[in-house]
């Protein structure tokens, strides 16, 4: 199963859209739009599209059509993400700010808007000063939705060059830190 023989170019370049399930679209939708400032491309009810027994919202970033989806079903009985127990699922998804004035944007918004911060704002390093000691050179902070969805807001994540050599945003190269398969 190994994609040593598979043209580089030929292969998946990135991950992009998150489709998530939600109790309640609108009250979805006022903390996407509102919190983060994604725009609304498209909604649905359920069975528009006999293929689609889901309601689903459509939402962008940018141009492309849809960068997070808001799935529905209204035939099931939601109950709370749970820390204890449950099924397994997605622990987290990010969003990238451009840059760290962006990011000290969103934490004070999320703070002014009486978010759930559940971990952060902190910088994920063993090497810049202030690190917490974890992995990937980026400054994050991590805040729940209105069903519980973590979604992690950061910045500035390290690059990994052609030699497997960690660049932090400020073009440093990481002393001592190799990635394992280039
Ligand atoms: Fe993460």
């Amino acid at each position: 199963m190994k994609m040593d023989s598979v043209r580089e170019d030929l292969k998946v370049v990135k991950c992009q859209h998150v489709s998530l399930e939600v109790s309640d679209v609108d009250k979805s939708l006022d903390f996407y739009r509102n919190f983060l400032g994604l725009k609304l491309t498209e909604r649905h009810l359920a069975n528009e599209n006999p293929a689609i027994p889901f309601e689903m919202a459509f939402l962008r970033l940018g141009k492309q059509h849809h960068d997070i989806v808001l799935t529905h079903d209204p035939n099931k009985k939601y109950t709370e993400k749970s820390n204890i127990s449950g099924p397994v699922g997605i622990h987290h998804y990010a969003l990238e700010c451009p840059n760290k004035e962006s990011f000290d944007m969103y934490l004070e918004r999320a703070i002014n808007l009486d978010l759930e911060i559940v971990r952060g704002p902190v910088l994920h390093s063993a090497f810049q000063k202030g690190g917490d000691g974890t992995w990937g050179e980026n400054w994050s902070f991590y805040v729940l939705d209105p069903d519980k969805h973590r979604i992690e807001i950061f910045c500035e994540m390290a690059n990994i060059d052609s030699n497997g050599n960690y660049i932090t945003n400020a073009g440093q190269v990481v002393p001592n830190l190799k990635v394992k398969e280039i």
